[in-house]
C-alpha cells in the first residue's frame, strides 16, 4: 500500500521556522522519519511539500485517482482554502488532517479548519511525532 504525506506552505522551513512552536526537526528529517516508519510497517510512504496551492490540488487529484490514503498538513490553507478542501473531499481512501502544533491553543483564526469535516481524523499538537502515528493508523486501517 502507498500512503502520501502532503505538507503545505512554509513547512519546508521546519527547523528554521518558529522552533518554539514547530520544533527543531527539518522537513528532510520529517521526511526520512516517515519513510523509515513506512519501511518498518511494510508500506510505501512518499512525502511531498509545496508552497503552491495548485500543486497541492493536483497531488490530491492524483491520490484520489490512485485510491491512496493521505496524511495532509495543509498548514495555513487549512483555515481558508476551499480549493484544497474540495480536492480533499474527492479522496476515496482515509484522510488524516495533521497539525504539528495544537491549533486550538493558538490564535482564533487557527481554530477553524475547512478540512476537518471531510477528514477521517485529525491529529494536532503532538509535534512531528504525529506523522508516524498517522502512518501507523493508516497501515492498520487503510486498504
Ligand atoms: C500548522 C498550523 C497552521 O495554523 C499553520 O498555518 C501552519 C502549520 C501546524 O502544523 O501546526 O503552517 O498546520
Amino acid at each position: 500500500m502507498k500512503v502520501l504525506v502532503l505538507n503545505g506552505p512554509n513547512l519546508g522551513r521546519l527547523g528554521l521556522r518558529e522552533p518554539d512552536i514547530y520544533g527543531s526537526a527539518t522537513h528532510a528529517d520529517l521526511a526520512s522519519t516517515c519513510v523509515e516508519t513506512g519501511k518498518e510497517l511494510g508500506i510505501d510512504v512518499e512525502v511531498r511539500q509545496t508552497d503552491h496551492e495548485g500543486e497541492m490540488v493536483g497531488w490530491l487529484h492524483e491520490a484520489a485517482d490512485a485510491g491512496w490514503p493521505v496524511v495532509l498538513n495543509a498548514a495555513a490553507w487549512t483555515h481558508y482554502s476551499i480549493a484544497v478542501r474540495d480536492a480533499a473531499a474527492q479522496l476515496k481512501a482515509p484522510l488524516i488532517e495533521l497539525h504539528i502544533s495544537n491549533v486550538h491553543k493558538r490564535e482564533q483564526f487557527r481554530h477553524h479548519s475547512v478540512l476537518s469535516d471531510v477528514a477521517t481524523a485529525v491529529i494536532a499538537g503532538l509535534g512531528v511525532d504525529g506523522y508516524p502515528l498517522a502512518l501507523r493508523w493508516m497501515a492498520a486501517n487503510a486498504k
